[in-house]
């Protein structure tokens, strides 16, 4: 390769990034706050060593098309990473990193906090004392169902839900869990969690909380049939990716109540319409997808995300690969 690499970012990351990949590349970083649409995005990846992308490209084989053959690797800023087409970048010897680990406990901490705020009727009362309704104390007003002692259920049982299982601990909550993985009774009863087929973690759970990746598989696996084994006044917290729940199936299920409410930090798509009915029911929160958006996390996920873009601009494995197997002599 001659002189230094060429980098494209796709949007701007925290400087603990930023000033890594500027030591090491000639970067050109999109300045707005919307990503670059899609023509944008195909023109400023031609030419390009290293891509640093979001969760809001596509990487596809059409981009990587453009960007051509000297592209040497796709640095994802996400621990998420169903918007690359992982296959087709092994199958071109183009290694792809992600952001695990460091978002941990943060994600956890927003879906805690999501999980919260729904049983409690947070951002209701926030909503109705702002309107200038608060009139008196109210014996009937705002109840909401008890978080202590409920029991949750975990679905999907890596890094972040097993977070979850160490925050109910503290709030004396049963813990039931699905994974495809099941743990060693070891880590079982280090985290108190008790391993149970999917459909009984749905039938026996007070509040149920998402964390699988987005696959073929966990499309819509919360559908109609999911939510109607849930218990009644049931709560289903979603920080995973939007398109594990079939969103006209929930807002159904909840303007119906076959379900007691939803508390959403990602939906399908992104951002959701202003008019999807989940945001006119009362017992359905969402936030606009930011359960790792604390400062450290955010930095950290940036310092990962330059430290993966150099390794692959350098021949050298990826701190963190989605796709060990590809080896590149450099
Ligand atoms: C991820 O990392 O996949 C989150 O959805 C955004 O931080």
């Amino acid at each position: 390769m001659a002189g230094r690499p060429r980098v494209f970012v796709t949007r701007v990351i925290p400087d603990a990034g930023l000033e890594r990949i500027r030591e090491v590349a000639e970067m050109a970083v999109w300045p707005d706050e919307l990503p670059p649409a899609r023509d944008r995005l195909m023109r400023a990846v031609a030419g390009c060593d290293g891509l640093v992308t979001l969760l809001t490209d596509r990487i596809d084989a059409e981009l990587l098309d453009a960007a051509g053959p000297q592209l040497r690797v796709v640095s994802n800023y996400a621990v998420g990473f169903d918007n690359v087409d992982v296959p087709e970048c092994t199958r071109r010897g183009i290694p792809v990193g992600n952001t695990p680990g460091v978002l941990t406990e943060t994600t956890a901490d927003l879906a805690w906090a999501l999980l919260m705020a729904a049983a409690r009727r947070v951002v209701e009362g926030a909503d109705y004392v702002r309107a200038g309704r608060w009139k008196t104390w109210g014996p009937m007003l705002l109840l909401g169902p008890d978080v202590h002692g409920a029991t949750l259920g975990i679905v999907g049982f890596g890094r972040i839900g097993q977070a979850m299982a160490r925050r109910a601990a503290g709030f004396g909550m049963p813990v039931l869990y699905f994974d495809q993985h099941r743990l060693d009774t070891a880590e079982e009863s280090a985290l108190g969690a008790t391993f149970v087929p999917f459909e009984d973690l749905l039938a026996r759970s007070d509040f149920v909380t998402l964390h699988v990746n987005l696959t073929a598989e966990t499309r819509h696996l919360i559908d109609a049939a999911a939510l109607r084994r849930m218990k009644r006044g049931a709560i289903l917290v979603n920080t995973s990716r939007g398109p594990v729940v079939d969103g006209g199936a929930l807002a159904a299920a909840l303007r119906e109540g076959v379900i007691g409410g939803a508390a959403l930090d990602v939906t399908d798509p992104e951002p959701i319409a202003p008019d999807d009915p989940l945001l006119g029911l009362a017992n359905c929160l969402v936030v606009p997808h930011i359960a790792s958006a604390s400062f450290a996390a955010r930095s950290k996920m940036a310092e990962m995300a330059a430290a993966n873009l150099i390794a692959g601009l350098r021949g050298e494995p990826l701190p963190t690969a989605v796709n060990p197997e590809v080896g590149r002599a450099g």
